[in-house]
C-alpha cells in the first residue's frame, strides 16, 4: 500500500470515531473514555479485592528489568491456566505480596510490599522497587492466593559516579515459537550477567498450528492460535504461550532485562501507523494499541500503562562511568520504507526519519554529551550499509537504516564531529550474526570507521540456519567493513571493561531439537578509543 496520511495521534479518539465506530465514539465525553473503549480495556477499576486461594498461578515465572542504581522493576502474572481467557483467573483484583532480599534464602530481607493484580492488566504485576543499593545482587519472590513464586535474581546498576571494572550482558532477539526451541535462552540463564538486552521480536504475531510448529507442545493449541494477532485478547494469548516456555522463564529469572521491540510485536515491517494489512491507518492504530498494551503487560518495563496507540519506549541506562545504554525505538515514529532495493531519491531524502525528531534529538544529545566511556545503542534494525548484490550496483534492505541514508548520516556525523569515542550499536532483526564497522560515509567505503555495530542472531527464528551461505559469502566480499558473518542461532555475550569490549558470538548447532550445546563461534574485541573490530583467533 502507499503511504497513508500521517495521523496526529493527539487526535486519535476523534480519528477512531471517524473511521471505526462513529456513533459510539461521538457519545464518548472524554478522550480517555474513547481510548479505553477503543482497545477494550477500561480504566483500572476498584473492583472486588480478593485474597482467596489459587492453583499455582506463576506459570510464566517471574522477571525483573530496567535496572537503576536504586531501583529495579519486578514482574509476574497470575495465570493458573495460561492458555485460557484471563489465564484462568476470576474477574477480580488479587492481593499480591512481594519481598526482596540480599540472599536467595531471604534471611537478609531488605524490602517487602503489597500490590494488586488487576483483571484490566490481565493480572500482571509491575512493582518498581525503590531504595535499593547500587551495583548489588538481589533476590525477589511473590506470594498470592496462598502460593509462593520461584525466586528471581536481579541486579541494580552501579552508582552514576562509580567506576565499575566490568559490565557483562547478553544480547538476544527474535524468538519465533513455531520455529524451534529456546535452548539459547537456557544458556543465557546459565551466564552470570548484569543484564539481558532483548532487541525485539519477543513474539511474532503470526498464527501457529495446533502442534506448535517445530516447537512441540504438551497439548494441541486451542483453535484461536490459528489466526494472526489483531485483537488484544489474541495478542495476550500469544504472550501466554511464548512466556510459558521454561527456557524463557529461566532467562528472565536469572537477570534483569532491558527490552525494546521490533516489528513483530505488532505486525511485519510496520512503520508508524502504516501497515500493509489495513487500508486505513486508523484501523491499524487500534491494532497497534492492542499490541503495545499486551507488550507492556508482559514485560518488566518501568513505564506507565499505555492507553492508546502510543508508548514511549526509548530510554537511557547508565552503568556508572563505564557505559551508557541508549535504548531506541526505530518502529513507532519512522517514515515508510523506500521502494525497491537499489539507490533512489527517496532513500536519500533528508526529510525522512527513522527515530522521529524528538527521539533523534534526545539520542544525539545523549550520545555526544555522555560522561560514560562506552556509548552503547541497543536497537532493532541493521545500521551499517549491507550490500547483498554481487558486483556493481546495490541491493539493500530498505527496512534497515540503509533505506534512510540521511537519517543514519546525521548520527554518524554527530559522533564524528563531536569526537565521541566508543560508539557501539547493538542490533537484532537480521537473524544473522554480523560484526561491522560503522564508516563515516558509506558512499566512500574507504572512509574511516566512527564506531562499530554488533548484530546478534535470532534465538530460534528461521530455524537451524547455517554457518555460512552463498549470500553471506557475497556480503563479505561486497562490504569490506563487514568482518564476520554467521547464520546459526544463539546470542552475543558482551563483556565491557574500561579498556575493552569483548563479544563472544555464541551459537547452538540446532534449534529444531531440544538440548543443543552452546559454543563460541567467534570472539571479537574492540579496544577503547579505536573504532575497529579485532577478530580474536584464540
Ligand atoms: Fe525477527
Amino acid at each position: 500500500m502507499g503511504r497513508p496520511e500521517r495521523i496526529d495521534t493527539a487526535d486519535f479518539p476523534a480519528a477512531v470515531a471517524a473511521g471505526w465506530d462513529r456513533r459510539r465514539f461521538l457519545t464518548a465525553t472524554t478522550a480517555a473514555a474513547a481510548l479505553a473503549f477503543s482497545v477494550g480495556t477500561p480504566q483500572r477499576s476498584e473492583a472486588k479485592i480478593v485474597e482467596d486461594a489459587l492453583p499455582y498461578p506463576y506459570t510464566m515465572g517471574v522477571a525483573s528489568g530496567d535496572p537503576l542504581p536504586d531501583a529495579v522493576v519486578i514482574w509476574t502474572r497470575l495465570a493458573p491456566k495460561p492458555l485460557e481467557p484471563y489465564g484462568g483467573m476470576p474477574q477480580a483484583s488479587w492481593r499480591v505480596e512481594w519481598e526482596m532480599a540480599e540472599d536467595p534464602d531471604f534471611s537478609r530481607r531488605v524490602l517487602r510490599g503489597r500490590t494488586l493484580a488487576h483483571p484490566e492488566y490481565y493480572h500482571s504485576v509491575h512493582v518498581d522497587v525503590r531504595g535499593l543499593r547500587p551495583g548489588r545482587e538481589y533476590f525477589y519472590r511473590f506470594k498470592a492466593g496462598g502460593q509462593v513464586s520461584e525466586t528471581g535474581r536481579t541486579k541494580t546498576a552501579p552508582a552514576e559516579d562509580a567506576n565499575p571494572d566490568r559490565l557483562k550482558f547478553a544480547v538476544a532477539s527474535c524468538q519465533s515459537f513455531p520455529d524451534g526451541y529456546y535452548t539459547a535462552l537456557r544458556h543465557i540463564a546459565d551466564e552470570d550477567l548484569d543484564a539481558v538486552l532483548f532487541l525485539g521480536d519477543y513474539i511474532y504475531e503470526s498464527g501457529i498450528n495446533s502442534e506448535g510448529g517445530l516447537h512441540e507442545v504438551p497439548e494441541p493449541l486451542p483453535p484461536e492460535f490459528a489466526s494472526d494477532a489483531i485483537t488484544l485478547e489474541r495478542y495476550r494469548l500469544q504472550y501466554s504461550l511464548y512466556k510459558s516456555e521454561p527456557d524463557l522463564i529461566a532467562a528472565h529469572q536469572s537477570a534483569p532485562w532491558i527490552a525494546t521491540w521490533d516489528d513483530h510485536e505488532v505486525t511485519s515491517n510496520y512503520v508508524s501507523l502504516d501497515s500493509d494489512s489495513w487500508n486505513q491507518p486508523i484501523d491499524f492504530a487500534v491494532q497497534r494499541a492492542n499490541a503495545y498494551r499486551a507488550y507492556w503487560e508482559h514485560l518488566p518495563l518501568r513505564l506507565p500503562e499505555p492507553d492508546g496507540p502510543d508508548l514511549k519506549l526509548y530510554r537511557r541506562f547508565r552503568y556508572g562511568k563505564l557505559a551508557q545504554l541508549d535504548v531506541i525505538d526505530t518502529r513507532q515514529y519512522r517514515d515508510d520504507q523506500a521502494p525497491g532495493s537499489g539507490d533512489s531519491a527517496v532513500r536519500r531524502d533528508p526529510s525522512r526519519t527513522v527515530l522521529g525528531d524528538q527521539q533523534e534529538r534526545w539520542l544525539l544529545n545523549g550520545l555526544t554529551n555522555s560522561p560514560a566511556r562506552w556509548k552503547l545503542v541497543p536497537q532493532q534494525i541493521p545500521m551499517a550499509q549491507l550490500d547483498s548484490a554481487g558486483g556493481s550496483g546495490l541491493s539493500l534492505n530498505m527496512d534497515a537504516w540503509d533505506g534512510y541514508l540521511p537519517a543514519r548520516q546525521r548520527i554518524l556525523d554527530a559522533v564524528r564531529e563531536s569526537g565521541t569515542e566508543n560508539f557501539v550499536v547493538l542490533t537484532g532483526d537480521a537473524h544473522t550474526n554480523y560484526a561491522l564497522e560503522l564508516l563515516a560515509d558509506f558512499d566512500n567505503l574507504e572512509s574511516q570507521p566512527v564506531g562499530v555495530e554488533l548484530v546478534g542472531t535470532s534465538i530460534c527464528s528461521d530455524r537451524d540456519g547455517a554457518d555460512t551461505t552463498p549470500a553471506l559469502q557475497t556480503r563479505l566480499v561486497e562490504n569490506p567493513h563487514l568482518k564476520f558473518a554467521n547464520q546459526q542461532r544463539g546470542y552475543l555475550l558482551c563483556t565491557v571493561t574500561p579498556e575493552l569490549l569483548s563479544t563472544d558470538f555464541k551459537i547452538v548447532p540446532y534449534v529444531t531439537r531440544r538440548d543443543a550445546p552452546i559454543s563460541v563461534r567467534q570472539r571479537i574485541v574492540v579496544e577503547s578509543g579505536k573504532p575497529e573490530l579485532i577478530l580474536d583467533s584464540a
